[in-house]
């Protein structure tokens, strides 16, 4: 088979270095790719959102799945636009990436279904959006309806903040249309963790959990940035638990959509909060996560090729309900460019990633990567390297990814070094 992968981050090279280990697969390609990836599959040179380029580049070497990495292009309707062209591709249609893409569609969508979610509301106008604030009460969380790069969430303590952020939003000063309608929640206390799932439309089947690190510096403390380490499976996951997520959740969303007219068929990304053991839907996103796919990808047992295909021919029935996984735990660790999530230099030499992935059980995931002129690894994004490790269990899989870092000669770039401390800590408590 010829497959193409869309995308450019870690989450892609992880997708990528699973595609290429299927029997079935012959020719791999990934646009536009990066660095790492551009070692097993061949690169081309189109921007994830080109739709018109990715559709002719499809036909013109009949790739027979094309697999969407990020949210921008599906939502977007690049499945649709591939679709047209008699082109199977795995991601949601444009009418079902509204998921991610629109929160007042996920939030109306969830108050229809009884999916288990943050009260809320929808607001076009200050004056009702300052009432409903009075009326609820602080915390609150104040969103935008469209996509803000992860930026359009703000969780206000006090109701000045509450107000500010609502007018910000609405006046397009903080993010522009995105803003034009808001959305504001009932604060929901608890822990998180990521659900992944996998849908044909009719069937889904649970895709693993994980958990991430979104603040920038230790402690979970700091700027918010596009994740700097992930760990799989999430601590607190047990099958009593994932049933309840199945049963509550992601069932009645695939049956849901389907009689909207609007079949689900790709990943389906649960970002829940467990308050007092009750899971509650946060938010959905129609992708994998970045990073908790380099986590994920790492323990399917079964061939990943062959649930792609099965997801976009409506075969997903095949297996039972239930996929394999590797009883081992994974971890990453995201190296990232000095100054990130701020503003940082790019084109500094990292060296020594080949010695990191001498460790067994240590693959290197690259996201903002590229070579220069002399043929050297440098960085051209904020987060650049993935170092992840797979062990007995999250401590094990832990001091690996450590390890392996020091063998990494970067000074440009810096990372986390308590990725994993909630299951960590976890795993002591049940030991002791
Ligand atoms: P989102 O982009 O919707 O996932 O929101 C980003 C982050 O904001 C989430 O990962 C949560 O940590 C937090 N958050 C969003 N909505 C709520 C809520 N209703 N209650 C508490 N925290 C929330
Ligand atoms: N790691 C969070 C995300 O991919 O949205």
């Amino acid at each position: 088979m010829k497959i193409l992968v869309i995308g450019s981050g870690g989450r892609e090279h992880a997708l990528v270095w699973r595609l290429a280990k299927s029997e079935r697969c012959e020719e791999l390609y990934c646009a536009p790719g990066n660095a790492g990836i551009c070692q097993i599959a061949d690169c081309v040179d189109i921007k994830d959102t080109d739709v018109e380029g990715i559709v002719a580049f499809a036909k013109d070497k009949a790739i027979d799945i094309v697999v969407v990495g990020p949210e921008a292009p599906l939502c977007i309707g690049l499945v649709d636009a591939l679709e047209s062209a008699g082109i199977k591709a795995f991601g949601p249609r444009e009418n079902a990436a509204i998921m991610e893409g629109s929160k007042a569609f996920m939030k109306d969508f969830c108050k229809k279904y009884n999916i288990p979610t943050a009260g809320y509301g929808r607001f076009t106008d200050i004056d009702d959006a300052k009432a409903f604030i009075d009326k609820n009460g602080v915390p609150i969380v104040i969103k935008t309806d469209g996509l803000a790069a992860g930026k359009g969430v703000l969780i206000c303590q006090s109701v000045e903040e509450a107000y500010k952020a609502a007018e910000e939003m609405l006046s397009g000063a903080a993010f522009g249309a995105a803003g034009n309608e808001i959305v504001i929640e009932e604060f929901m206390d608890g822990e998180e963790l990521s659900f992944f799932a996998i849908a044909d439309g009719e069937s889904v089947l649970p895709f693993g959990t994980a958990q991430d690190h979104k603040r920038v510096g230790d402690g979970d403390t700091g700027l918010n940035t596009g994740g700097m380490g992930a760990y799989s499976p999430a601590h607190m996951a047990t099958p009593a638990l994932e049933k309840k997520i199945m049963d509550t959740i992601i069932i009645p969303t695939v049956d849901g959509m389907k009689a909207e007219g609007r079949p689900y068929t790709g990943v389906l990304y649960a970002g829940l909060m467990l308050v007092n053991g009750t899971p509650k839907l946060i938010e959905y996103n129609a992708r994998f996560g970045d990073p908790e796919c380099q986590v994920i990808m790492p323990r399917l047992g079964n061939d990943f090729l062959d649930v792609i295909e099965a997801a976009v021919n409506g075969n997903l029935k095949q297996y039972g309900g239930k996929l394999e996984w590797s009883s081992k735990s994974s971890i990453t660790v995201v190296m990232a460019s000095n100054g990130y999530p701020g503003s940082y230099e790019k084109g500094s030499v990292i060296k020594n990633v080949d010695e990191a992935e001498r460790y067994e059980g240590v693959k290197v995931f690259h996201a903002g990567t590229a070579r220069n002129d002399d043929g050297e690894l440098v960085n051209v994004g904020g987060r650049v390297l993935n170092i992840t490790a797979g062990g007995d269990n999250i401590g094990h899989a832990k001091r690996l990814a450590y390890e392996a870092i020091k063998k990494i000669d970067w000074p440009g770039g810096f990372c986390r070094f308590d990725i994993g401390w909630r299951a960590v800590k976890a795993e002591e408590e049940k030991a002791a």
